[in-house]
């Protein structure tokens, strides 16, 4: 049996090997056996079905997949009802109307940032200065998380993302932030402030345990994804310099473009494993009860079936059914202030530094086969 496509021989492509085959069973490290769907159909349908529960840990760092009674507040790891719970107390504050609110500061955020990478002396890491702070100022200001404290979520969530640290280093890392985060609530019980977490300790029946759970989904969700979203967006745009010139230049474009650009990137591939909770079919195969499934989102988002030449990058491409966002109930939460961040990023990003261009040879621009979410370690640029 093979293993499940991990390594890219293109930057930009989905895993070698990840569309040749709809669906079938790969191999995980750790030696589990699994489906792995790539059909953009079949991908929609199976994370569509709840049947197909998120009631699963495991299968990275060395760690067996397994049934799991998810942690407090964790609710991408819960199925209905318990999921639709808590996602309903936070909808309302990830609507269009409500992120558009968050423009001017987010605005204000980039540009702040973009004086800060000015100021470094050069070649600068796009990464370290620019596409990591930005989400990570977001998130924290959003929440009502202190700015100063993003070590702890930062060093946390990288370390969970890392398939090469082990299980019991990935815990302590997650040891330390619940703790954090259980501190920094004792001290908004004691004296309120006006983040997210603010708002749900003062208006939910919530338990600290549950909010610090909400806390930590929302503080890695909300920075790691958007962040190599940017690092590896810059880069295939500094190689496309036709789709940067209308990307920089035509305001209209930056709204299709990262839609186009989430479609054809897409950092989150297969992070997502569901297990049958009974005999289940999938386009006519029966995809037996306790089976793990995940599917591949980079292969199912270049299905012809979705798009005419899906393997080409088109920044005007009218936007996609694609599931860069994953589908379903599941869905991403955060997709609008997402896209919102990257649709100022990126063009803020290349008019202030027009001559923008990469300080090492494309080759030597570390890529993160090695983690969860892909994009890059280190993005070393000049101008
Ligand atoms: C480019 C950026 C992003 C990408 C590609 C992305 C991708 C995804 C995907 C594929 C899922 C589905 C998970 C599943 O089905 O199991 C998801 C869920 C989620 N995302 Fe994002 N995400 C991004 C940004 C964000 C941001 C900025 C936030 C935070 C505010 C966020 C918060 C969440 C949450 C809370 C969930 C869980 C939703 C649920 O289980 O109901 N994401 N994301």
């Amino acid at each position: 049996m093979r293993q499940i496509p991990m390594t890219r021989s293109c930057p930009f492509s989905p895993p070698d090997g990840a569309t040749d085959e709809e669906l079938g069973k790969v191999r995980l490290g750790t030696g589990d056996e699994i489906w792995y769907v790539t059909r953009h159909d079949l991908v929609r349908q199976m994370f569509g079905d709840t049947r197909f529960s998120s009631e699963v840990d495991g299968g990275a760092q060395g760690m067996p997949l397994h049934q799991a009674e998810p942690q407090p507040g964790m609710f991408i790891q819960m199925d209905p009802p318990r999921h639709t719970r808590l996602r309903r107390m936070l909808t309302g504050r990830f609507t269009l109307q409500r992120v558009n609110r968050l423009r001017p500061r987010i605005e204000q955020i980039v540009a702040d940032q973009l004086d800060h990478v000015e100021k470094q002396p050069r070649p600068v890491d796009l990464v370290e200065h620019f596409a990591l702070p930005v989400p990570s100022l977001v998130i924290c200001e959003l929440l009502g998380v202190p700015y100063a404290e993003r070590e702890t979520f930062q060093v946390a969530s990288a370390r969970l993302l890392d398939q090469n640290v082990s299980r019991e280093e990935a815990e302590e890392a997650m040891g330390g932030f619940g703790v954090f985060l259980l501190e920094l609530i004792a001290a908004k019980r004691a004296r309120p402030g006006e983040g997210l977490l603010d708002d749900l300790l003062a208006g939910t029946d919530l338990t600290d345990e549950e909010v610090a759970g909400i806390a930590v989904l929302l503080l890695i969700a909300g920075h790691e994804t958007t962040a190599n979203m940017l690092g590896l967006g810059t880069l295939l745009l500094l190689q496309r310099p036709g789709q940067l010139a209308l990307v920089r230049d035509d305001p209209e474009v930056a709204k299709t473009a990262v839609d186009e650009m989430l479609r054809y990137l897409s950092v989150v591939d297969s992070l997502l494993m569901r297990r049958a909770s009974q005999d289940l079919d999938l386009g006519g195969t029966t995809i037996p009860e306790g089976d793990f499934i995940t599917a591949s989102l980079a292969a199912a988002n270049r299905d012809p079936a979705l798009c005419e030449n899906p393997d080409d990058l088109d920044v005007t491409r009218p936007r996609t059914h694609h599931v860069a966002f994953g589908f379903g109930p599941h869905q991403c939460l955060g997709q609008n202030l997402a896209r919102m961040e990257l649709e100022i990023a990126y063009p803020a990003l290349l008019r202030r530094l027009p001559g923008l261009r990469l300080a090492v040879p494309l080759e030597e621009v570390p890529t993160r086969d090695d983690m969860l979410v892909y994009g890059v370690h280190r993005l070393e640029v000049t101008w």
